[in-house]
Formats: structure tokens, C-alpha cells, sequence
């Protein structure tokens, strides 16, 4: 199928080069024109696992095509996505000014060239409930083009999305339009393993079943780090809770790590939106709230933490931060727990150095001079106070802890993320302290005393 993608970022980008994968001929759109050079010069402007190389065939191929020219990529296009980004505004709503012009940018090249044939508009942008049907009213007041829309919410995961795009749990569409469901079936024809996971209906319940799904996988991690305060206080390990919890079929492993709190660009915007939505129509939505509180104390908690065992005045302390992207696999700092508990730590005067595989580059747009930055996780913890430890890199569990333990002035590590081996902090020679975990003490420290 001829498919159009309007707008090359994340969404965007992946969604087109797995269409394009599977056989459909995708034309994506970027007005940037910065990131449309990066493109048309064969190179993918985010990091994520597989896109880069997947992009690469598909591009030589001429199966995926990239221009800033809306008018000729929509031409012949029977699918169109609208994958442009709807931030949030200063007061939390969504800014939905770049949907609304990318739809009228779109309807008006279709309008001119006088298609006779149905194109179908897909929103994969996040928006409030009701906003695909306006769009609908909107562009049936503008156009004489045969459009039809649906809401198509995308769930991909960053640092797995090439995969989830691929094998995806479900595809839900949201419309009135049987033909556009049926459009929407044909594309999506390769990636369906069993029927019931291709999923119709309506406009408001596919935009909502979105929000509820970045809300509750929130919900879930709010509330297991909600819960590291009752095992602190009993003594209680919440790797047992998990893991006690997470067998009950009815609840499931999935999104229960406990840690200091969820970021990126989405579980934060969303849950906040979803508040703002629920005010839409006149409900206060109490459950929502407290996510969100919980999820910005937890970051608090932890500096807390730092300051209060860390066996000497934070003012002055050397802290070491191992990770900065807001998880693993990506060079996102967006809404990072990092951005927060770096900013604590300074604001309590102690002295920060950082590191991380992917994400530093970006960090450091943010806080500049006023952290010392280190090329890897042993250069950074030398000389330092205690390692606080904030992005789940696998890499940051195999290290020579032994070694980085005899350059530090105390070898302490407060772990962010509950990933490290609590047998290898014993046997190096930390003292240890996860979110809603036992200490580990220091015994090598103890048997030399
Ligand atoms: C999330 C959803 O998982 C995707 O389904 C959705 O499509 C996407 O948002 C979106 O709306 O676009 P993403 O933000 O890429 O995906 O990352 P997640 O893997 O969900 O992680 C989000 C945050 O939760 C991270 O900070 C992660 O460290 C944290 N997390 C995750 C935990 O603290 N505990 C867990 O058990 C799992």
C-alpha cells in the first residue's frame, strides 16, 4: 500500500521504516531541516536498537523515501499518519497546535488534487478524548477530499520499539468508518497473529484506552514505590513483594520495579494529561493525582536517603550519578529521574560528577559547568563519596567493583534502579542501599575495624 508518514520523529520514524518493512511503500514527511539532511543522507537521528540498520535497507531500497514536500508525498498515499508530537503546555493540557496544522496542511494538498479515491488519516499523536472526531467535523467543513479518519494510539516502548512495532500485543483503531477499518486491517495485515489482537472502536474509547494504559503501568510502579516506604520501615525486601505479587496471574510480573520513580516522554505527559482530561468533565481525579505525587517524592526520598547515610555533611560531598537517561537502551533524558535528583543534590550543595553510555551528551545541554562529567562509570566514581546509581544499564552490573570501590573515599552505592547483585556489593566490599531493600552493610569495612 502507498502509506505517508507526517512527521519523523520518534513515532514517526519507527512506525514508517517497520511499514516499509513489511512491504508497503512509505514516504515520510519532516519539515526540519536539519533532521530531513540526516535522513536523505541514510542516517536514523535517534538511537534506538535495530531502527538504524532496518532504516538503512529500506531506504536503499527506495521502499522508504524521504521528503519536506507534503503536497507530493500525500498524492498517491491510501494511509496517511499524522505522527506529529503534542507536548504538553506550561499548565499541563495538551498543545495541539501541531496536529491541528499538519491535518489542515494534509486535507488541503488532497483538496487540490481532486482524488477520487478514499484516504484514510490515522492520528497516532497521544490526544484527549474527542479529538479525532473533531478533526472529522474539521476536515469535512474544509475539504472536498474523500477522507476518513482513526485514531490509531501507538504503545511502543523506547529501546524496544522496533520490536513492539513489529509484534505488537494489539493494534487498536478507533473510527465510525467500516472501509477505514478495513484499510487499517490490509496494512496492518503481516504484523496480525491472531484476530481478537486487531482491535475496532470508537474514536473516544481508542483515544482514552491510551492514556489508561500509560496510566496504569504508572500506577503499578507509584505503587510498588509507594510500598519500598512500608518495607523500609519493617524491614521487608520488595524484590520478595514483586515477586510475590507478580506470580498471581490476575496481577502479572510486568511494571513493578520498584526504583526512584518512572520518567521519559510519556508515562509523566500522559498521566498528567489524563488529570486535566478527567477535570474535562468535571471529575477530580484523586487516583491520578496521587501517581504523580508519588512518583516526584520518590526522587526526593532517594536524595534524602543519600543525605542521611551517607556518614558525613552532603554540603561538600562528592557524588558519583551512573545513568542519565530516563532508562536503558536510550539517550532520552526527558522528564529522567536524573534531571531531578541531580538538581537536588546541587541545590543541597554536594559536588556531582556523571556518566552514561548514551545519554550525556544530551545531559549536559542541561547542566552544563555545574556538573563534571566523566567518560565511564570508573573514571566517575574515583574520588568520590558514594555512587547514586540511576538508569538500569546491564552494563553497570558487571563492573570491577572491587577496584572502583579502593578509589572511592567510602565505597557506598545507593541504587536508584534495585539492579545490582546484592551478593557482589557484599563481596566488594559496599555499603549498599536500594529503594525498599535491606542494607547491605559494608563487612569488609567491618573485619578490617
Ligand atoms: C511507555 C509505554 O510502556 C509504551 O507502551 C508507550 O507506547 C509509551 O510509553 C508511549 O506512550 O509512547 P516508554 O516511556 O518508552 O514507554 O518506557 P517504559 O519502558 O514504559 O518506561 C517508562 C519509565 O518507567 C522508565 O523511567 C522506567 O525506568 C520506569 N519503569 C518501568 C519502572 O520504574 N519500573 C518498571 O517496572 C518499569
Amino acid at each position: 500500500m502507498d502509506v505517508t508518514i507526517v512527521g519523523c520523529g520518534y513515532v514517526g520514524l519507527v512506525t514508517g521504516t517497520c511499514l516499509a518493512s513489511i512491504g508497503h511503500t512509505v514516504r515520510g514527511v519532516e519539515k526540519d531541516t536539519k533532521k530531513l539532511k540526516t535522513l536523505l543522507d541514510g542516517h536514523c537521528p535517534i538511537f534506538e536498537p535495530g531502527l538504524q540498520e532496518l532504516m538503512q535497507e529500506n531506504y536503499s531500497s527506495g521502499q522508504l523515501q524521504f521528503t519536506d514536500n507534503i503536497k507530493a508525498a500525500v498524492k498517491d498515499a491510501e494511509v496517511i499518519f499524522l505522527c506529529v508530537g503534542t507536548p504538553p503546555k506550561p499548565d499541563g493540557t495538551v498543545d495541539m497546535s501541531f496536529l491541528e496544522s499538519a491535518a489542515k496542511e494534509v486535507c488541503d494538498a488532497l483538496a487540490q488534487q481532486n482524488n477520487e479515491y478514499m484516504a484514510t488519516l490515522v492520528v497516532k499523536s497521544t490526544v484527549p478524548a474527542g479529538t479525532n472526531r473533531k478533526l472529522y467535523n474539521f476536515l469535512k467543513q474544509q475539504t472536498s477530499a474523500y477522507v476518513q479518519v482513526v485514531s490509531n494510539p501507538e504503545f511502543l516502548r523506547e529501546g524496544s520499539a522496533v520490536k513492539d512495532c513489529l509484534e505488537p500485543d494489539r493494534i487498536v483503531i478507533g473510527g465510525e468508518s467500516p472501509e477505514a477499518f478495513r484499510m487499517m486491517r490490509r496494512l496492518y495485515d503481516p504484523l496480525i497473529k491472531r484476530e481478537e489482537n486487531f482491535m475496532t472502536m470508537a474514536w473516544e474509547s481508542a483515544e482514552l484506552t491510551k492514556y489508561a494504559a500509560n496510566a496504569m503501568l504508572a500506577a503499578r510502579i507509584s505503587f510498588m514505590n509507594e510500598m519500598t516506604i512500608l518495607c523500609e520501615g519493617y524491614g521487608a525486601d520488595i524484590e520478595d513483594i514483586r515477586k510475590g505479587i507478580g506470580s498471581d496471574g490476575r496481577i502479572g510480573p510486568a511494571f513493578l520495579r520498584a526504583g526512584c520513580g518512572y520518567g521519559g516522554s510519556c508515562f509523566p505527559k500522559d498521566v498528567a494529561a489524563l488529570e486535566h482530561i478527567s477535570k474535562a468533565v468535571g471529575h477530580d481525579n484523586l487516583f491520578v493525582n496521587a501517581i504523580q505525587t508519588v512518583n516526584k517524592n520518590q526522587k526526593r526520598r532517594f536524595v534524602e536517603k543519600i543525605e542521611q547515610k551517607l556518614g558525613r555533611p552532603i554540603a561538600g560531598a562528592k557524588i558519583a550519578v551512573w545513568g542519565l537517561a530516563f532508562k536503558a537502551d536510550t539517550d532520552d533524558i526527558r522528564e529522567s529521574a536524573a534531571l531531578d535528583v541531580i538538581r537536588y543534590l546541587l541545590d543541597k550543595g554536594a559536588k556531582v560528577k556523571a556518566t552514561d553510555p548514551k545519554a550525556m551528551e544530551n545531559m549536559k545541554q542541561v547542566f552544563k559547568d555545574e556538573v563534571e562529567w566523566s567518560a565511564d562509570p570508573v573514571s566517575c566514581a574515583n574520588g568520590t563519596d558514594a555512587v547514586a546509581l540511576l538508569t538500569d544499564w546491564p552494563q553497570y552490573t558487571t563492573l570491577p567493583f572491587r577496584k572502583i570501590a579502593a578509589t572511592m573515599n567510602s565505597p557506598i552505592i545507593f541504587d536508584g534502579r534495585n539492579c545490582l547483585h546484592r551478593d557482589v556489593m557484599r563481596e566488594t566490599g559496599f555499603q549498599y542501599y536500594p529503594m525498599g531493600r535491606p542494607v547491605v552493610e559494608n563487612t569488609l569495612r567491618l573485619k578490617r575495624a
